[in-house]
Order: structure tokens, then sequence, then C-alpha cells
């Protein structure tokens, strides 16, 4: 039944990634359709989403660009479960979250879903290999220490895992914020402006940790940015505007989501202020 239900989506169809995603059935690791969120009532209402359609491929690299206040964190929060939707439905994987009852959407974030926010998140009283596996501990799961070791050489940090988190870098501490997610074995990683606080060389380092992390170990990450450089990371991007979809790219390269941004924005390209781009498209 939710099988037809999705049978809508506007973007691209889904193909099986060749790295097999993280063994699930569903190629699609989440989905959302017709997604609409409201905020306030009357004169100041705002609509942050607009009867959205989205299918996040599994084992794949999205991300998610906008103009602020287009709607993406709004987007990302509500397929992660974080906030609810005022219409529309979200499937995690096969399981609809629209519709759980609190304790249920806790454990299916707790057990399906990682975060990697802007701010690390870390405990500062806990070393690094602690704060990686808390949320597993807090769960009562069991580590596993094959794939522990496996993630922990990924992001490399071997030789940190005893320090603590005033003792490592803004880079190495966001490293442990990946591992945190990753390690947990989520079905999918949601991250708001991940790299928003690293220069761009730990930045560099933590997007191509998550790049790999979606090739060797057939991860699903859906990223929040609005760097062009970030966003060609990905395998996709996709483009919010006024809480709709309006446009994807595949195969982003930081040039051409550059390119698509200025083209976008009111005043175009700031190196050629008031001008075309000499391909006849106004700026
Ligand atoms: N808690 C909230 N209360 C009222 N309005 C909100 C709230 N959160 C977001 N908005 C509004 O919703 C729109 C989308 O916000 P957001 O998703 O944060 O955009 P983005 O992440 O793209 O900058 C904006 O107009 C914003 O002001
Ligand atoms: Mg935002």
């Amino acid at each position: 039944m939710t099988e037809d239900k999705r049978e809508t989506a506007v973007t691209t169809p889904v193909r099986v990634p060749k790295a097999g995603g993280s063994g699930e059935r569903s190629a699609i690791a989440a989905a959302g359709r017709a997604v609409t969120k409201a905020y306030g009532s009357g004169e100041t209402r705002v609509l942050a989403l607009d009867a959205v359609d989205v299918d996040i491929a599994r084992g794949r690299f999205t991300a998610i660009m906008g103009p602020s206040g287009s709607g993406k964190s709004t987007l990302m929060h509500c397929l992660a479960g974080l906030d609810t939707v005022s219409e529309g439905r979200i499937w995690i994987g096969d399981t609809e979250i629209t519709g759980l009852k609190d304790k249920k959407l806790t454990q299916l974030r707790r057990d399906k879903i990682g975060f990697i926010f802007q701010s690390f998140n870390l405990l500062p009283t806990l070393n690094a290999a602690e704060n990686i596996t808390l949320p597993m501990d807090i769960a009562g799961r069991r580590v596993d220490r094959d794939w522990l070791d496996r993630v922990v050489e990924t992001v490399g940090l071997a030789g940190r895992l005893k320090h603590r988190p005033n003792q490592l870098s803004g880079g190495q501490q966001q490293r442990v914020a990946v591992a945190r997610a990753l390690a947990a074995r989520p079905e999918i990683i949601f991250g708001d402006e991940p790299t928003g606080n690293l220069d761009s060389r730990a930045g560099a380092e933590i997007l191509g940790f998550l790049r790999r992390s979606v090739d060797e170990l057939g991860q699903t990450i859906v990223m929040v940015t609005h760097d062009p450089v970030a966003a060609s990371y990905a395998d996709r991007v996709l483009y919010l505007a006024d809480g709709r979809i309006v446009d994807e790219m595949l195969s982003p390269t930081a040039e051409s989501v550059l390119e698509r941004m200025l083209r976008f924005q009111p005043g175009g390209d700031p190196r050629t202020p008031g001008d075309s781009d000499g391909r006849g498209r106004a700026s």
C-alpha cells in the first residue's frame, strides 16, 4: 500500500547503488510525499515546506541547497522525525514515521538515524572512543568491534581515541561526531551544515570521510549545505526555493553548483556585477 503512495515522486527515479547500501530491501532510505510544514497562523503564517515530494536513495550522498529561509533545515528535520509535518507523509526505509507515537518515533530515531550537527555536540568529560559509542551505550546495544574499528579507520581517528574533545582540533572533534553517527550503522545520516564551523581544510577532510563512508561502507547521507564545494562531494543536489524542490543536479561539481547558484541569485555573479553571463542569460 505504501508503495502505491510513493509512486508520485517528481525527482529522478532511484537506481540501486552498486555498493549495495546497508543491506536493506528498499532502494529508498527516506521518502516524503506532499510534505507541508506551516509555522504560525493567519497573517504570520509561514509555509516552510509546500507539498514536497522527495526520495532519498540508499547508499548515496544527497545534498540539499537553497537560499536562506528556503526550508532546508525544516525538510531535514521533518525527514529525520525531529519535527512534525502539517500535512503529508514521511517514511524512513519502509516505516512510515508520520503518525508514529512519540515513544516509537524516539526509538526509531535512535535505531535508524544518525545526526551530525554544525556544533559537534560531544560530551567534554568523555574521550573520543566513549563519545563514539555513547548512543549505543545509552540504547543498551552491543558495540560491533569490527565495524567500530572500520569506522574509526575510515574517519582517521586511530591514535586519538583516548583524547578528550578539548584535546582535539575542531576537525578532529567533527570526525568524532561523524564516527559517532556512523558507528551505530544507522539507515541514514542527516547533517545540517556539518562542516559549517570548520576551516576549509578540516571541512574537506570531513567531506572526504563522508564520501568514503558512502563508497566503502554503503552509508546513506543527506547533508544541508550552502557551500558549492561541500555539495560537490554529493551524488545529487536538491535545490529548494520557497519551500519547494525546484531543481536537482546529478554528479555535481563545485563549478556547476556555483554556476547554478549565481544564475538564480538576485544580482547575479558578483564577479561581473550587473552583467549577463555572456551566454544570453541575464543574471
Ligand atoms: N520554529 C519556527 N517558527 C516559525 N517560523 C519558522 C520556524 N522555523 C523555521 N521557520 C521559517 O520557515 C522558513 C524555512 O526555514 P528553514 O527551514 O530554517 O530554512 P533554511 O534552513 O533553508 O534557512 C523560514 O521562513 C523560517 O523563518
Ligand atoms: Mg537552516
